[in-house]
């Protein structure tokens, strides 16, 4: 059986990830295609208590490289549980974030060198790359406002929009850099315009 097709959806806060992954699940189920749902960090027991970890440590300072190795720690047992068998079945791995958002938020946004995640990325995923990845683009004011209505706001939504400006512009600057794998989607768009960008997107991708 062939490989799978790794595909990934990034954005800040508000963005709209969450929103479409279901979309996007229904979609592909209609074309006949099996998509195994998860995220980062977390899709497995381990790695949501790493996730909860980097979400909600109230009185807990968590260093930026600690940031960055805890992340890393999750993806790599994420990608050996998870996306790894999937895609080695044939299977569409679809993720909801993945290492463009370690290169947006803690590069991007904290400022740690992106010599060093890039160090951490090649010992943790060989080779592994996402084939396709959706960027959910709004302005940091708009993402917050939406993600504001959800629950309380957990470590990263606590930021302030200077920190949110930051890693948009890291994902758009990764967009420029690799604009045939990331496809930026401008989410300020109506929820069905979005799908609609979805779907020719996917479709294109499908046939390739
Ligand atoms: N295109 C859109 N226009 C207006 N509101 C949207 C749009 N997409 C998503 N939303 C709303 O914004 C909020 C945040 O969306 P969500 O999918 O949780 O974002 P993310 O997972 O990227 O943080 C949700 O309440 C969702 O209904
Ligand atoms: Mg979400």
């Amino acid at each position: 059986m062939s490989d799978g097709i790794f595909i990934t959806l990034e954005g800040i806060e508000g963005a709209g990830k969450s929103t479409n992954l279901s979309y996007i699940k229904d979609f592909l189920d209609q074309a006949g295609r099996e998509a195994v749902m998860t995220r980062e960090p977390g899709g497995t027991a381990l790695g949501e208590r790493i996730r909860a970890l980097l979400l909600d440590t109230p009185g807990i300072e968590i260093p930026a490289d600690t940031e960055v190795l805890l992340m890393f720690a999750a993806r790599a047992e994420h990608l050996d549980q998870i996306v790894r068998p999937a895609l080695a079945r044939g299977k569409i791995v679809v993720c909801d974030r993945f290492t463009d958002a370690t290169y947006a938020y803690q590069g991007g946004g904290r400022g740690v060198p992106y010599e060093r995640i890039a160090l951490l990325e090649e010992w943790v995923q060989g080779d592994l790359r996402p084939a396709l990845t959706l960027l959910f683009d709004v302005p940091a004011e708009i993402g917050l406002q939406r993600a504001g209505h959800r629950s309380a706001p957990d470590r990263f939504e606590r930021e302030n929009h200077q920190f949110f400006e930051r890693v948009r512009q890291a994902y758009l600057q990764a967009a420029a850099r690799e604009p045939h794998r990331i496809r930026v989607i401008d989410a300020t768009a109506s929820p069905e315009q979005v799908k609609q960008r979805i779907r020719s997107i996917l479709g294109e991708a499908l046939v390739a």
